[in-house]
């Protein structure tokens, strides 16, 4: 690589990881929220549906989030919503954490969920239509890096403040989410706005300028021509109406497929159920707890790395059945865990970290990725913010149904609970058949994905808008030079 190269590519790092933060607020903010409830539960004395709530409405906020602002993002551009998003994330943190009532914990917790759906779908879109086509992939991918590192963040705010003799440490752990937001907000006030926006608005100058400082030379060319081809077709504003047109079925399905399978092969429940598994192989207590969560975000973080480094040489199709079909093996071993107590606990907790790691290599990153690729500009913030809405939804579908499912099985078997006891201490295989059923969605996801996983690897974001405009086919799409 010669020094012009090198230096390009390490603006478009700085650009794609700075934006990345907003992952990491997302992680966090979910994350965070695990390790204060204890405290706000007793600092203002809840009862357990309260809880339920301050939880519950933090995910409606993401959800109402993602679903008012797709558009807003394609009005006012991808920059600005960024930052209005870091705002909120600044101001949602200190509200939270001074909240001295219920009503304004849940309204906070409510007005912070905003921006995490906001920055969902927000910061992948940025990142995607900044970054230079070869290795869009990898700086996508960091999106889902920052969201693990702030997972593992979130739970270590977590410890360092739990503090039992003092009611009030859920105030400094929430607190901390401050410090990414105001990195996000000041970072990205230094950032452009995305080129592809800035063509799309007709202001072609800037947006040239730009790109030249990201995209490769050798493709400069050919990618400012496609958008000026894109442009030429459609000037128009395009809406809902549009992404509901049959040229762009395929695209939504896509979208709304993938976050379909990331969350339904149980990504949340795992993660959640996973100090029981630890109880289970022996850990004790609150060591289970430290345990599960600490080897499970590490575990996360690093194959979450090791993505960044295939996701552009193996290309997204195979990494995607490679990933959901180990998912599957593991859920399916998982499954198997729970029905040989005993003989099977460290069987399970290898089984579990196993499918951690086969999630963190393709639905986690791939998610977040291919929602952002296969929308064509005009209507490309509309359409991902409609894949992170899918996933907001999803994820509380599946945390929601878990128990549900797990104790329609204990019912079908007649099982009764004794006081202080929990479904999984006398029926391990209602929870195992649970997994089981996650391993099936996997099944079907693989032959999903066969006919609707494109392979967007080294193809322009133009050329795949081409591609739906030529009515073909999802897993005919294949990049069209060598580089
Ligand atoms: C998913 C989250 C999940 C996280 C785990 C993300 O891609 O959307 O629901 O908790 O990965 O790393």
């Amino acid at each position: 690589m010669n020094e012009k190269a090198k230096h390009r590519k390490s603006v478009v790092v700085v650009i794609a990881s700075i934006a990345a933060t907003g992952g990491l607020l997302f992680g966090f903010d979910t994350g965070v929220i695990s390790g204060a409830i204890p405290f706000i539960q007793d600092y203002f004395e809840l009862t357990d549906s309260q809880v339920e709530n301050v939880t519950a409405l933090g995910l409606i906020g993401a959800v109402v989030g993602a679903l008012f602002t797709g558009r807003i993002t394609d009005y006012l551009g991808r920059k600005k919503v960024i930052l209005a998003s870091a705002v909120i994330f600044a101001t949602g943190a200190i509200w939270t954490g001074m909240a001295p009532t219920v009503p304004q914990l849940m309204i906070s917790r409510f007005y912070l969920g905003l921006a995490i759906g906001v920055s969902s779908f927000s910061v992948p879109l940025y990142i995607s239509e900044i970054a230079p086509t070869k290795i869009r992939g990898t700086l996508v991918s960091l999106f889902q890096l920052l969201i693990t590192v702030g997972i593992l963040a979130a739970y270590l705010s977590d410890r360092a403040f739990a503090d039992n003799s003092n009611l009030e440490s859920w105030r400094p752990m929430l607190y901390v989410g401050v410090v990414p937001a105001l990195i996000l907000l000041i970072g990205m006030i230094f950032l452009p706005e995305t080129p592809r926006w800035l063509m799309s608005k007709g202001r072609e100058e800037l947006g040239r300028k730009i790109l030249a400082r990201t995209e490769d030379p050798e493709l400069l060319d050919t990618v400012i021509a496609e958008m000026k081809k894109e442009i030429a077709i459609d000037k128009r504003q395009a809406g809902w109406k549009e992404i509901f047109k049959p040229w762009l079925r395929n695209a939504l399905i896509i979208a709304v497929g993938i976050m379909f399978f990331q969350q339904f092969v149980g990504i949340n429940t795992v993660i959640y159920y996973s100090p029981k598994i630890f109880l289970s192989a022996g850990f004790e207590g609150a060591e289970a707890a430290i345990a599960a969560s600490v080897i499970v975000g590490v575990v996360n973080v690093l194959f979450t790395i090791v993505s960044l480094f295939v996701i552009d040489r193996l290309g997204r199709r195979k990494l995607y059945f490679i990933g959901v079909s180990g998912i599957a093996a593991a859920l399916i071993c998982m499954g198997l865990g729970f029905m040989l107590p005993g003989a099977g606990k460290w069987f399970l907790v290898i089984s579990m970290l196993v499918y951690i790691a086969f999630f963190a290599i393709s639905l986690g990153p791939l998610g977040w990725l291919i929602i952002t690729e296969v929308f064509p500009t005009r209507v490309r913030g509309l359409g991902s913010s409609i894949g992170s809405l899918s996933n907001w939804g999803f994820n509380t579908l599946v945390v929601w149904t878990f128990f549900k499912m797990a104790s329609a099985i204990g019912n079908a078997k007649d099982v009764v609970i004794p006081e202080g006891k929990v479904l999984s201490d006398v029926c391990p295989t209602c929870v195992g058949s649970v997994f089981w059923i996650f391993a099936a969605v996997a099944l079907i996801g693989l032959v999903w994905g066969y006919y609707f996983i494109p392979e967007t690897k080294g193809v322009t974001l133009e050329e795949i808008d081409a591609h739906w405009r030529a009515g073909k086919k999802p897993r005919e799409l294949k990049k069209q030079r060598e580089m």
